[in-house]
């Protein structure tokens, strides 16, 4: 096969942002994009945005907002978190745009010339939450949604049904010959006897609400948000525009979907009965991962326990981040993510095994050969055991990176990594140096240890782009994104070559929290106050609708905010904090409305903006979106 390689995550629904789990597949489809290209291949990797259905036009309504006004609010916040994060993709896709209703358009075509779908009528249960119908055998209790327990709705209309069933024998067919075509083996198991259970014709158009894409052959209906939301992997590949591209990267190429296992059957079985359907090729591998929680709990609006992967990168820095998430469960499995789990991580991976070979090794050569990479000799057991566990090492991590499984390659490079400390104590550099007649083996040591790093940073890049390149930098090298598997298998240092100066990558984290006093019903409060001096506050939800910069001041900003009733002009110190403050549009925050107004600067304020300050920095509360503008804080 050539050596082309497609990656796709799945499209985020527009109702919310992003989030720790959104983060965590986007994260995943980055590494084994820029695995694949230090592998030498030719990626395309695909994220975007999942923008009709029944479940964004409700969010927009509640919003007050059109969906179209909603989803372009919407689609630029997952793709500035994406930059954030150092996502490479090469396209973001919305299924707003009009390249993607072609594709649609055209592969309902197909599957509609080929007598594959018929008119009928739905009558059952539909979550609007996961956008999926639910036959009556798999109802929770009274009403309940057998996936997120929401509370179903029945529906009752005229729909175009997609002859799914006919598909059955095929499918089953291809994913017993293709071991690999769903992954892990546990959930491919999960599929398979699901196919065998039953597998129904899919309702695939809906004609009680407006906002999807209207059939061609029926206007009145839109298509189903999923047979929709699914065709944006053949969009993006020029499946409807782009004919040599899509020859490239979906004839041609190994062809990977990530996602998790939440919407695993709609990957695993809807899609490829949809492709079989319409005569195109099926995916390589479609791998499932599994489901996090946070300090042990469902992540949730309403418990208010949702992390937002802008606050983490803030605190640990985006490459601690990216490898907490991979490093932390075996992909596939659920996964839990908490603070202490995080720096435990930082802490004994990064600062320790990785940050202490790098600064060992460069503090040593500094001082023994004043930073040039000077010919060595000498030869132990040891190199033959480093040098045989470096070539086991390449075949694990790259036989672990085509299974998606990202821990499992991280594991096998930290093994390697520690062995590389542990060689620096079996050959005691600092030993060497104190015989000038060892001197020869002494460099031979240390520029051992100068290509473990080089290499080492070339496996973490994937995972760690940032930080990969400090390490290059640091041993004298630019450009580690260039860096190919096939480089690093033998590499050599130049004798000559000038190291850099040491500067720690990963610092430690010490957790230096107070601990939290018992409760004592003898407290003393300070500065108290009373319920009615309390109530005399008028604190509001409200809502940011424009962000200025106040002229000749670079500590305010200006605000027109939505308090429910009118229109204010608020005037906050926060410039410092919020360089992109333009982004603060559409947030909602509290503010007090009965104090005085005042001038600021000769800018009129008419009120103020609640903050939190955490390590010196400020910061808006923000309140979740669900809050109604104007709703009184109590
Ligand atoms: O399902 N843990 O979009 P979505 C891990 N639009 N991953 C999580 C997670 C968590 N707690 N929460 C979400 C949709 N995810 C459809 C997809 S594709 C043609 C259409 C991740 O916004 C995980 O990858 O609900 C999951 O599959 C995806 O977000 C669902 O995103």
């Amino acid at each position: 096969m050539s050596k082309n390689f497609y990656v796709t995550t799945p499209i985020y629904y527009v109702n919310g942002d992003p989030h720790v789990g959104s983060a965590y597949t986007t994260i995943a489809c980055d590494v084994i994009s820029r695995y694949k290209k230090t592998a030498g291949y030719d990626v395309y990797f695909l994220t975007g945005t999942d923008e009709h259905g029944q479940k964004v036009e409700e969010k927009a309504k509640e919003m007050g907002k059109t969906p179209q006004e909603w989803t372009d609010i919407m689609a630029p916040r997952f793709a500035e978190l994406w930059k954030a994060l150092n996502i490479e993709n090469n396209d973001f896709i919305r299924t707003t745009e009009d390249r993607h209703k072609k594709a649609v358009a055209k592969i309902f075509k197909k599957v509609y010339d080929k007598g594959d779908i018929y008119k009928g009528s739905y009558e059952g249960k539909y979550c609007v939450s996961d956008e999926t119908f639910v036959p009556d055998n798999q109802v929770i209790g009274e009403n309940g949604c057998p996936h997120c327990g929401k509370e179903l709705r029945l529906v009752k209309e005229e729909s175009y049904f997609f002859k799914m069933s006919k598909y059955r024998e095929a499918l089953l067919k291809h994913i017993e010959e293709n071991p690999n075509f769903i992954l892990p083996e546990s959930r491919r198991n999960e599929v398979i006897s699901f196919i065998k259970d039953e597998l129904y014709d899919l309702s695939i158009s809906r004609n009680t609400f407006k906002w999807g894409i209207p059939l061609e052959i029926d206007p009145e209906h839109v298509i189903y948000v999923w047979f929709d939301a699914l065709t944006n992997y053949l969009t993006a590949v020029g499946y409807e525009n782009n004919p040599e591209m899509y020859d490239k990267f979906w004839n041609n190429a190994e062809t990977v979907h990530l996602l998790g296992k939440d919407i695993l059957r709609f990957h695993a079985i809807t899609w490829p009965c949809m492709l079989l359907a319409a005569g195109e090729r099926l995916p390589e591998k479609i791998v499932a991962h599994g489901w996090w929680t946070v300090d042990g709990a469902k992540m949730s609006k309403s418990v208010g326990n949702v992390v937002n992967p802008l606050d983490e990168i803030a605190k640990y820095g985006v490459d601690a981040f990216r490898y907490f998430l991979l490093r932390e469960v075996h992909f596939g499995n659920d996964g839990d993510y908490s603070e202490k789990a995080m720096v435990g991580r930082i802490n004994a991976d990064l600062a320790n095994d990785l940050g202490n070979l790098l600064n060992r090794t460069l503090g040593m050569y500094k001082k023994y050969f004043n930073n040039i990479i000077t010919e060595g000799e000498g030869h132990e057991v040891f190199d033959d055991e480093i040098e045989t566990l470096w070539q086991e090492t390449l075949v694990n991590v790259d036989k672990y990176m085509n299974k998606m499984q990202f821990s499992y390659g991280l594991e096998t490079i930290w093994k390697y990594i520690s062995r590389m400390n542990k060689y620096i104590d079996e050959t005691m550099p600092w030993a060497l140096a104190k015989d000038e007649d060892k001197k020869p083996r002494l460099a031979k040591v240390m520029n051992n240890l100068v290509e473990a790093l080089y290499k080492i940073a070339v496996l973490v890049y994937p995972y760690m782009p940032e930080s990969a390149e400090k390490i290059w930098n640091q041993l004298g090298f630019k450009e580690v994104r260039n860096g190919k598997l096939e480089d690093i298998k033998n590499f050599k240092v130049s004798i000559g070559h000038t190291l850099n100066e040491a500067s720690p990558i990963f610092p430690r984290i010490e957790v230096l929290k107070e601990p939290v006093k018992e409760f004592k019903d003898d407290l003393v409060v300070e500065n108290p106050i009373n319920i009615s001096q309390f109530d005399a506050i008028n604190i509001r939800v409200v809502e940011i609708k424009e962000a200025f910069a106040v002229e000749g001041s670079d500590k305010l900003l200006r605000f027109i905010v939505d308090t429910g009733t009118e229109k204010r002009q608020i005037v906050s110190g926060i410039a410092k904090y919020y360089p992109n403050f333009e982004e603060l549009k559409g947030k909602k925050v509290m503010a007090v409305l009965n104090l005085e107004p005042v001038n600021l600067r000769g800018v009129l304020s008419q009120g103020m903006l609640l903050t939190t300050t955490e390590k010196k920095k400020v910061k808006l509360v923000e309140i979740d979106t669900s809050v109604k503008i104007g709703s009184q804080i109590k």
